[in-house]
C-alpha cells in the first residue's frame, strides 16, 4: 500500500455503491442449508423454548415450510426427527424403519419440491433412550456394531430419496461402510457430507432439547466427538473421511471453529460447510430479544464470516430469515 496520503483506504468505503464494488465476500441463498425438526402428528407447529423462532413441525407442516423456503431461494434442507420415546430401543431399530419420521418427511418433501435437496442425519441418538449417537453396550458406545446400524439407517434414508447423507455420529469407519453400501445397493448418486470435524461441544445444548435427547443423554460424547482443543486431529478426521468417500465435509460448531474452516479449505480443497449450531443460534436470538445486539446485523455478519473463512455454505436455523433479507437486497 502507498503511504498516506497517496493511499486513503477510506476512499473505497465512502458510499454504498463503492463498498459494493469492492466487497470480497457475498452470501446468497444458495449457500444456505436449513435444518428442520420433524415430529409426528398433523398440522403441528411446536415451539422449541431454547431456540426462539424454531419449531418442530409435523410432516405436512414441513412440506409447507420447505415450499416457503424454496420461494426465498433456499434449495437445501436437513432433517432431524423428534422421535417418540416409545420407539426408542437399545438396538435403535427405528433408525432403519422405512416409514420412520425422517423417511416420511423426505418422501413428502421430494414429492412436493423435487428440486430441493434433502439431507438427512445419520446417527442413532434419536433412536435410543440414552441419547448416544451409537449403540451402548455395558455403558460403552460400541463402534463396529454401531457402524452396521448406521449403514442400515443410511440405506433406508437413500431409499426414501435423500440426496445427501450427513453422518454426524463420529464412529470410526462409518463413511467407508456407508459409501460401500450405497455403491452396492444402487445409490451411487447419493452424496455424503461427513460431519468430519465434529467437536464434543457445549454449543449443542438447545438442539438436544429440540430433538428430545437432552434429559436422555447419559454421560457425554467425549469418547467419539473431538476434543475442542484439537485442530490437527480435526484435519486428520477430514483427511480420513475424504479418503473413505466423503464428497463434502463439515466443521461443527461453526463460529468458535472458523480457524478450522479456513484450514480445511486450504488443506483439502473440497467443499467445506460449517454448522452454525443451536447454541450459536440461541445466543444471537437471546441477545437480540433483550435488545443487546441488532439481531439481523449480527446474523448476517456471522453467516458472512463463514464464507470469508472459506466455507462453501452454512447449515443455519436462520436460513429463511437470512434468505428473506437477501431477497430484499440486504447488504
Ligand atoms: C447428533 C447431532 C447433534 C447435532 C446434530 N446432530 C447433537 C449432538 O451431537 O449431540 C447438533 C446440532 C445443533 O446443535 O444445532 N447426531
Amino acid at each position: 500500500m502507498a503511504p498516506f496520503p497517496a493511499a486513503r483506504p477510506r476512499r473505497l468505503r465512502r458510499t454504498p455503491a463503492m463498498r459494493a464494488l469492492v466487497r470480497e465476500t457475498r452470501l446468497s441463498a444458495d449457500d444456505l442449508i436449513w435444518p428442520l425438526f420433524v415430529r409426528d402428528g398433523e398440522g403441528v407447529l411446536e415451539e422449541v423454548p431454547s431456540m426462539p423462532g424454531v419449531v418442530r413441525r409435523s410432516v405436512d407442516r414441513i412440506v409447507e415450510a420447505v415450499e416457503g423456503a424454496r420461494a426465498l431461494g433456499i434449495r437445501a434442507v436437513c432433517l432431524f426427527p423428534y422421535t417418540d420415546a416409545a420407539l426408542k430401543t437399545d438396538g435403535c431399530e427405528e433408525a432403519w424403519n422405512p416409514d420412520n419420521l425422517s423417511n416420511r418427511a423426505t418422501r413428502a418433501i421430494k414429492a412436493a419440491c423435487p428440486d430441493v435437496l434433502v439431507m438427512t442425519d445419520v446417527a442413532l441418538d434419536p433412536y435410543n433412550a440414552r441419547g448416544h449417537d451409537g449403540i451402548v453396550r455395558g455403558g460403552e458406545v460400541v463402534n463396529d456394531e454401531s457402524v452396521e446400524a448406521l449403514v442400515r439407517q443410511a440405506l433406508a434414508q437413500a431409499e426414501a430419496g435423500a440426496d445427501v447423507l450427513g453422518p454426524s455420529d463420529m464412529m470410526d469407519g462409518r463413511v467407508a461402510a456407508i459409501r460401500g453400501a450405497l455403491e452396492a445397493e444402487g445409490y451411487q448418486h447419493v452424496a455424503i457430507m461427513s460431519y468430519a470435524a465434529k467437536f464434543a461441544s457445549g454449543f449443542y445444548g438447545p438442539f438436544r432439547d429440540a430433538v428430545g435427547a437432552a434429559g436422555a443423554l447419559t454421560g457425554d460424547k467425549k469418547t467419539y466427538q473431538i476434543d475442542p482443543m484439537n485442530g490437527d486431529e480435526a484435519m486428520r478426521m477430514i483427511s480420513r473421511d475424504i479418503s473413505e468417500g466423503a464428497d463434502m465435509v463439515m466443521v461443527k460448531p461453526g463460529m468458535p471453529y472458523l480457524d478450522l474452516c479456513r484450514r480445511a479449505k486450504a488443506e483439502f480443497n473440497i467443499p467445506v460447510f460449517a454448522y452454525q449450531v443451536s447454541g450459536e443460534y440461541a445466543m444471537i436470538r437471546a441477545a437480540a430479544q433483550h435488545g443487546w445486539i441488532d439481531g439481523e446485523k449480527v446474523m448476517m455478519e456471522a453467516l458472512g464470516a463463514f464464507k470469508r473463512a472459506g466455507c462453501d455454505g452454512v447449515l443455519t436455523y436462520f436460513a429463511p430469515e437470512a434468505a428473506g433479507l437477501l431477497a430484499r437486497g440486504w447488504e
